[in-house]
This record gives structure tokens, sequence and C-alpha cells, in this order.
């Protein structure tokens, strides 16, 4: 059911785990099924430098926030920040429907990552 894109960042998830003292750090639930979502941000000159993740959740919501993080980093936030889940779950060939909702997550902790940042800044 999941396409060999899928099972793939499933199964090697990319920039999986934490950066300590990280810029920002984005901590998301799934009001459906419980599982959580943490993101982690480096962030320098307005870039996103570095970027980890750690999901406490199905194999759809680990290979989204895996094919996620790759499409953020490298980023500036203004363009990390127009990810959405339907460019996620496109770059991964598809998702069955009723695991569309595990791919809002990322999108959904990338955004708090982000505004968790902006908070940080703002309050130097
Ligand atoms: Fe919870 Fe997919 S079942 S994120
Ligand atoms: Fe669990 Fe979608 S959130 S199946």
């Amino acid at each position: 059911m999941y396409t060999e894109k899928v099972m793939d960042h499933f199964e090697n998830p990319r920039n999986s785990g934490e950066i300590e003292n990280a810029s920002g750090v984005g901590e998301v639930g799934n009001a459906k099924c419980g599982d959580i979502m943490r993101m982690y941000l480096e962030v320098e000159d307005g870039i996103i430098k570095d970027v980890k993740f750690k999901t406490f959740g199905c194999g759809a919501a680990v290979a989204t926030s895996s094919m996620a993080t790759e499409l953020i980093k490298g980023k500036t936030l203004e363009e990390a920040e127009k990810i959405t889940n339907k460019k996620v779950v496109e770059e991964l060939g598809g998702l069955p429907s009723e695991k569309i909702h595990c791919s809002v997550l990322a999108e959904e902790a990338i955004r708090a990552a982000i505004k968790d940042y902006r908070e940080k800044e703002k309050s130097q």
C-alpha cells in the first residue's frame, strides 16, 4: 500500500535525531491517533542549516517527516513555511488516503519550530 519511496524513507529516515541547543523546536500531536512529532531547526542568517526530527508515530509519519526535512534543509525560513503536506506527499509519490492526515504532522511541526525560533529571536 506504500510506494517504494515511502518505504525507503520509512526504513532509512533522513535527518532523524535531535539537535542540541536548537534554534527552534516544534512539537505537535495528532489528535486522530495521539502520535507526536518533534522538529529541531538550526537557523543561521535566515537559512535552515540543519534539521532533525523525532517521531513517535506510524510509518507514514516517519516517511513524511523524513521527506519534509530533506525539502527544507538549506532553504530560507520563508521557503520552508511554504512547504505543505500536499507537497511532501507528492514528493513521496502519494500516500494511501487514510494516511494523509499523518503527513499533516510534518507540516505542522515545521511551522511550530519556525514560530518557536522567531519567538526566541524576538525575546533576545
Ligand atoms: Fe499517527 Fe499516522 S497513525 S501519525
Ligand atoms: Fe494515524 Fe492518520 S493520523 S492514520
